[in-house]
């Protein structure tokens, strides 16, 4: 638990930052991009453009650390973004780097209010957070990799059929390329995709819900051809160029599970 003074400096700059949340995240983003490009990877560039959930990472950081003396209040919403980043590979050194660029943009964005003080009470409950997520993270590495038929990873899946359900979905069955068996899973969960998209010149990585019942060859998602202009940039190439036969990567099924009793 951060010390008192800690918690109160955070807690005191956490308006100004949230009320300033644009330049927080433009900041952020721009400096991530221009000095880790590889990160252009990990990211949905779709989200950055299209203005939804681009804020996501840098407001939840301030959301998270107002609550920062209760982190029974942040257990959900940790369990939850944990998901989020399993299903995408985040690692443990991803921490330092995302910390180190989102604190030189609190550090911009508060001018000259930025103390040393305050911006190392802002490492400190980054730190706390990032701990939180990591041991979250690194638990579903585990338990997904000691699942009967389960993986830690990217595993090489054979789109085995094709079928178009209507003008804009078509479901994909996917076997293991490795022919091994598959996990058990619920609806409501989901796997991810990784695909390099040639206009975008890097990979792009996206979830999509299992659409099917859980048996042990196959798994099936039903994509929607998403956008016009652009067109989507994972979707559309999943149904234009992404063939039956052709090898997908895939990383492990995550998403939360339905409480016991629902
Ligand atoms: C847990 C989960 C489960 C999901 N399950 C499913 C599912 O079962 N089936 C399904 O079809 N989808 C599902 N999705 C959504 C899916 O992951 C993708 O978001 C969706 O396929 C769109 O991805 P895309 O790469 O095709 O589009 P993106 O490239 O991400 O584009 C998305 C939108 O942003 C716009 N855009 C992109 N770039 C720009 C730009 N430069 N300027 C302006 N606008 C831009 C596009 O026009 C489009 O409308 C799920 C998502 C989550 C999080
Ligand atoms: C304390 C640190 C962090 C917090 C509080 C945080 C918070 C979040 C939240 C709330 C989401 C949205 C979850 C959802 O859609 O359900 C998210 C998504 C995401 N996070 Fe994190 N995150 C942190 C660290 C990181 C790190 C270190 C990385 C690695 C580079 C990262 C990469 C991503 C990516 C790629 C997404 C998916 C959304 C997108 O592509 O734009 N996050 N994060």
């Amino acid at each position: 638990m951060p010390s008192p003074r800690t918690i109160e400096l955070v807690k005191a700059t956490v308006p100004a930052l949230q009320a300033h949340g644009l330049a927080l995240t433009t900041h952020f983003y721009d400096r991530l991009f221009s000095n880790e490009p590889e990160l252009k990877n990990i990211f949905n560039l779709g989200n950055q453009a299209g203005g939804q959930q681009q804020q996501a990472l840098a407001l939840a950081v301030l959301a998270y650390a107002q609550n920062i003396e209760n982190p029974s209040a942040l257990a959900p919403v940790a369990s939850r973004i944990a998901h989020k980043h399993a299903s995408i590979g985040i690692r443990p050194d991803h921490y330092p780097i995302v910390g180190r660029h989102l604190l030189a943009s609190i550090r911009e964005v508060l001018g000259e209010a930025a103390t040393d003080e305050i911006i190392a009470a802002w490492a400190e409950a980054y730190g706390e957070l990032a701990d939180v997520l990591i041991a979250a993270e690194t638990e579903l590495y585990r338990a997904s990799a000691a699942a009967p038929g389960g993986w830690s990873g990217w595993r090489e899946f054979v789109v085995d059929r094709k079928v178009r359900e209507s003008e804009l979905i078509t479901s994909f069955y996917l076997r293991p390329a490795d022919g091994g068996a598959l996990p058990p899973f619920v609806p409501g969960q989901f796997i991810s995709i990784v695909l390099y998209i040639p206009e975008l010149g890097v990979e792009q990585i996206r979830q999509y819900s299992l659409s099917e019942a859980p048996n042990n060859s196959y798994f099936r998602i039903s994509v929607k051809r998403e956008g016009q202009d652009p067109a989507g940039a994972v979707s559309n190439r999943l149904h234009d160029a992404v063939a039956v036969g052709e090898t997908l990567a895939v990383a492990a099924v995550r998403g939360l599970l339905p409480a016991r009793g629902a």
